[in-house]
């Protein structure tokens, strides 16, 4: 069935509003500190350049690329963690940044890689979670979330389907067309 982009479920003003808030929770949260952002490519790049300018503050930015889905099913995780970043994490808080929180799969193969590396502390900010009948574990929950959405495939402002639509500047649900 092919798909066509349906009306807008977040406009481009609500998400910039809701990144800087973001923004400053987090700033406030890690002052005095310098934390590693883990940020999960490529979904997240819109969300994470609009979330650093608006967090005042010393921090490093690190990638890690992790895709699971197939088209709008969700598939097996393939994680690729560069050989080594190349700041430190080990003893050092870690925020991991990515686009939505579906299954929480995604996020909780990159919070293990990181523990892996000695972070001290590592903590999840998302823009999107999903709502839906799921069971989470509790670790797995995301520390800060920009918006609950329904339970359904959406995509801009980062998310695509198949590499497709990222740079729309609001977020949309898919429509059957
Ligand atoms: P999880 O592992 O099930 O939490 O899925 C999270 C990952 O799947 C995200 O990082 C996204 O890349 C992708 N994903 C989940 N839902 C959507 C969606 O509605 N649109 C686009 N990508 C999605
Ligand atoms: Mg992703």
């Amino acid at each position: 069935m092919p798909h066509k982009v349906g009306p807008i479920l977040i406009d481009a003003e609500a998400i910039a509003r809701r990144v800087r808030a973001l923004g400053a929770e987090l700033a406030d949260t890690y002052a005095g500190r310098e934390p590693v952002l883990v940020a999960v490519m490529k979904g997240c790049v819109l969300f994470l350049a609009d979330l650093v300018r608006a967090w005042p503050g010393p921090m490093d930015l690190e990638f890690v690329t992790a895709a699971s889905y197939q088209g709008t099913e969700p598939g097996e995780i393939r994680l690729a963690v560069p050989d080594g970043f190349a700041c430190r994490v080990a003893g050092r808080p870690v925020v991991v940044v990515d686009d939505i929180f579906d299954t929480g799969a995604t996020l909780a193969a990159v919070c293990r890689a990181v523990r892996e590396m000695g972070a001290a502390e590592v903590r999840t900010v998302v823009l999107l979670r999903k709502r839906h009948l799921g069971v989470v574990p509790p670790e797995c929950e995301p520390d800060w979330v920009g918006f609950e959405i329904e339970d359904r495939f959406v995509v801009g402002y980062g998310l695509d389907l198949g590499g497709r639509y990222r740079n729309l500047p609001h977020v949309s649900a898919l429509g059957e067309g």
